[in-house]
């Protein structure tokens, strides 16, 4: 099963998702590898840097651009789950990393750029489901609300916008939203995912991800 976060703006909260879901599915008992496609930042490789030896051990690898879909592939085979911690650019790898992936998930927080940001997604989205549908092939998207502001007007506004610039496509919007929470920031600096952490609050956020990702995974996997 390989998972992409991803999005085409930087900052939208893909690192942030991608280690909280893998800390979150690998206490589930799921085999879990990340894949930092983002060279220029390697966050996820300083992530587990930071990671406590006596905890699970999640491992986090780099893939050359040029081989892409190949050696994800082949990582896929060793692991249950591989999940992409996306680039935030419009370009052929965002292609690679779209096409290679079973479920692709695209956090949007507020604000009228994200918003756009995310419209262009959706075109790779839109293009990639296309043409693996007509190879046979599937591909599940969601969009996460990220980084709101706690109290329930944000929250109305984004899912009526996002809900807008879905239109027809098939991108699900998730049933989770992740508010904007210290804890998500200050998680990475120990290795940890904020279910590790002391915010019930922000547990409760992940558990709920995770459980929307993994019923996915059962749809797919049955
Ligand atoms: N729900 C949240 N609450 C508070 N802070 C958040 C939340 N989500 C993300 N952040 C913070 O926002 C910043 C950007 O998040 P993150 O690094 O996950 O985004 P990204 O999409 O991976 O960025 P890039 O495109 O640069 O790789 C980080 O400082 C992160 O800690
Ligand atoms: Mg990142």
């Amino acid at each position: 099963m390989i998972i992409a976060i991803t999005a085409t703006k930087g900052g939208t909260g893909k690192t942030t998702i991608a280690v909280n879901l893998a800390v979150g599915l690998t206490k589930k008992g799921y085999d879990v590898c990340i894949v930092d496609a983002d060279e220029g930042q390697i966050s996820c490789r300083h992530w587990a840097e930071c990671r406590d030896d006596e905890r699970e051990h999640i491992p986090v690898v780099q893939v050359p651009q040029k081989k892409f879909i190949r050696d994800v592939r082949a990582l896929s085979e060793r692991y249950d789950v591989i999940i992409i911690d996306g680039r935030p650019t419009k370009s052929d790898h965002n292609d690679r990393i779209t096409i290679v992936s079973d479920i692709v998930i695209v956090p949007v927080k507020y604000g009228l750029y994200e918003l756009r940001a995310f419209e262009n997604y959706l075109d790779i989205y839109d293009s990639v489901k296309d043409v693996k549908g007509e190879l046979g092939g599937r591909l599940s998207g969601f969009v996460i609300l990220n980084d709101i502001g706690v109290g329930q007007t944000t929250k109305r506004e984004m899912t009526e916008a996002v809900l807008d610039a879905i239109g027809d496509s098939d991108i699900k919007l998730m049933n989770t939203v992740l508010y904007h929470r210290k804890i998500y920031a200050d998680t990475p600096a120990d290795g940890i995912g904020v279910i590790e952490a002391k915010d019930k609050k922000a547990k409760l956020e992940i558990e709920s991800l995770v459980d929307e990702v993994e019923k996915e995974i059962l749809v797919i996997t049955e």
